[in-house]
């Protein structure tokens, strides 16, 4: 079978980009994303590509080339799935905050629900796709439905085949990623639909990158790799923390160990600890997992890279305070960066909502930059709103937004650096330390500034990992 349609349901951080590099690489095949969210989807269509819901470098230009042309994006879910011939869910998959499993396992509402409407809308045969990480089996949940589905419609020749193609690309290089992915890896059961998915990434993917598995497989190849990736950075802050206490210096050890092949370079940058939707939400799904076959160790193994994440992110926040003469009230604090990681807009579970809020906490007034992150999200995320008279002295903490780095320092006692944005390595120290009140602190918790002329401008630097 020849793909000639397509549509995604859930037009996200994944399914966005994703169905654009399709719809750009496949000029031949049809692509319409779809989603609830009638705001996203006109997001989406607004005509200065600078307002797409999702920013990530690269983006814009492959959705100037193919909007209109080849790829569609629009709320009118079951159209779109009746005329497609191969169906990608890439809803969210959060984790669930209450019931069985609770602060664990997935909430899978909204796959359970997309595939309902594919089982109701298809037409024919249809090939459905997952695309949105999911615990081990779900493929299995899907398939009820869809069967469910056709045994339901006799006459009619609808039938369905399901995938799984998790998706490895991360934020901020998205578009490289998905351009010029390591692998690509498709589990299945049916041959011939592995083939018609093969055959869309082969127009631009060498087929050698392509692995096949079964379904189990795949699916918990993604959970996995996203366990490694995530214990890597859990396991270089811990030795950051003890870089810190005894004199080493982190990116030095990283260095040394990362040239052993065996353990590579990449991954090991000391931090804030990690963010993102899937790094937390995979691991503890993997503990659930774990727990529900008995695997009682192995379930505390991995739950342990997830503690040490939120214990590196209270040892910032307290840290700060305690270089700060023990108290944060009523002090101003420029706090750089808000997204998870840079180069994109996303906040989903960033170390600065944690680090900033127990900051706030402590009586804190924090100027907040971000270049891609805006004063609403920052708002939900702190769960309070910028205070509109400017910073005043009440032992509250409050914060505001700062249009650039200069403002966010005026009258500073610190400026802390909590997203590794490419401008925060070419800072103006001198200019800076003018603006703070002495004496003036730089917390570099991503170590990308140029502390050395920080320290020359006479300001007290502290840099993550260093001891
Ligand atoms: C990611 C990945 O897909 C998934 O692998 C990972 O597990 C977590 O989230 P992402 O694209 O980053 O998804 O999520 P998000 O940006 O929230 O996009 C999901 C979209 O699905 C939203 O726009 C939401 O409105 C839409 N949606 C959700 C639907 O269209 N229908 C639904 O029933 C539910
Ligand atoms: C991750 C996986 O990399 C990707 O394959 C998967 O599809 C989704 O989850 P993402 O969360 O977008 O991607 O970004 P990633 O680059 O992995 O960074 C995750 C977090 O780890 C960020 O907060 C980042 O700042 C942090 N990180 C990363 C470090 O602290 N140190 C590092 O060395 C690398």
């Amino acid at each position: 079978m020849t793909v000639r349609t397509i549509c995604c349901i859930g037009a996200g951080y994944v399914g966005g980009p994703t169905m654009a590099v399709i719809a750009d690489r496949c000029p031949q095949i049809q692509v319409t994303l779809v989603d609830l969210n009638a705001e996203r989807i006109a997001a989406w269509n607004d005509a200065d590509l600078g307002r797409l819901p999702v920013y990530e470098p690269g983006l814009a230009d492959v959705v100037a080339r193919c909007r209109g042309r080849n790829l569609h994006f629009t709320t009118e879910v079951d159209g779109a799935i009746a005329a497609a011939d191969m169906v990608f869910l890439s809803v969210n998959t959060p984790t669930k905050r209450k019931g069985l499993g609770a602060g664990q396992a997935s909430d899978l509402r909204w796959i359970e629900a997309s595939a309902r409407q594919v089982a109701a809308q298809a037409r024919g045969h249809t090939i459905v796709v997952e695309k949105s990480t999911l615990p081990v089996r779900t493929a299995e949940t899907i398939q009820a439905i869809l069967s469910a589905a056709q045994q339901g419609t006799e006459g009619d020749t609808k039938s369905f085949s399901v995938l799984s193609n998790p998706e490895f690309l991360a934020e901020g290089t998205a578009i490289s990623d998905l351009e010029n992915p390591d692998r690509v890896l498709i589990g299945g059961d049916d041959p011939g639909s592995i083939d018609a998915l093969a055959e869309i990434y082969s127009n631009w993917v060498n087929p050698e990158r392509i692995l096949r598995t079964n379904l189990w497989s795949s699916e918990l190849s993604k959970l996995t790799a996203n366990a490694f990736l995530a214990q890597r950075i859990s396991s270089i802050n811990a030795i950051g923390a003890l870089c810190e206490a005894t004199g080493a210096d982190v990116k030095e050890v990283a260095r040394a160990i990362g040239s052993d092949s065996r353990l590579g370079s990449k991954f090991l940058a000391a931090g804030p600890g990690f963010g993102g939707s899937c790094f937390r939400k995979d691991i503890l799904n993997l503990v659930y997992l774990c727990r529900h076959y008995g695997l009682e160790p192995a379930a505390q193994y991995w739950e342990q890279v997830v503690e040490l994440n939120s214990w590196q992110q209270q040892r910032i926040a307290r840290l700060v305070v305690s270089r700060l003469f023990g108290t944060v009230s009523g002090k101003r604090l420029a706090v750089l960066g808000f997204a998870f990681k840079a180069d994109t807009n996303d906040t989903r579970e960033s170390p600065a909502i944690s680090i900033c809020r127990d900051l706030l906490e402590e009586g804190a007034h924090l100027a907040i930059h971000d270049p891609k992150v805006g004063v609403d999200q920052i708002t939900s995320d702190l769960g309070q709103g910028a205070s509109a008279s400017g910073l005043g002295l009440a032992d509250e903490g409050s914060w505001q937004p700062a249009a650039s780095v200069l403002e966010a320092v005026e009258g500073a006692d610190a400026v802390i650096v909590l997203t590794e944005w490419g401008q925060y390595a070419q800072l103006d120290w001198p200019a800076i330390a003018a603006r703070m009140r002495r004496p003036a602190w730089l917390f570099d918790v991503r170590a990308v500034t140029d502390a050395e002329a920080a320290r020359v401008a006479g300001l007290r630097v502290w840099l993550v990992g260093e001891g």
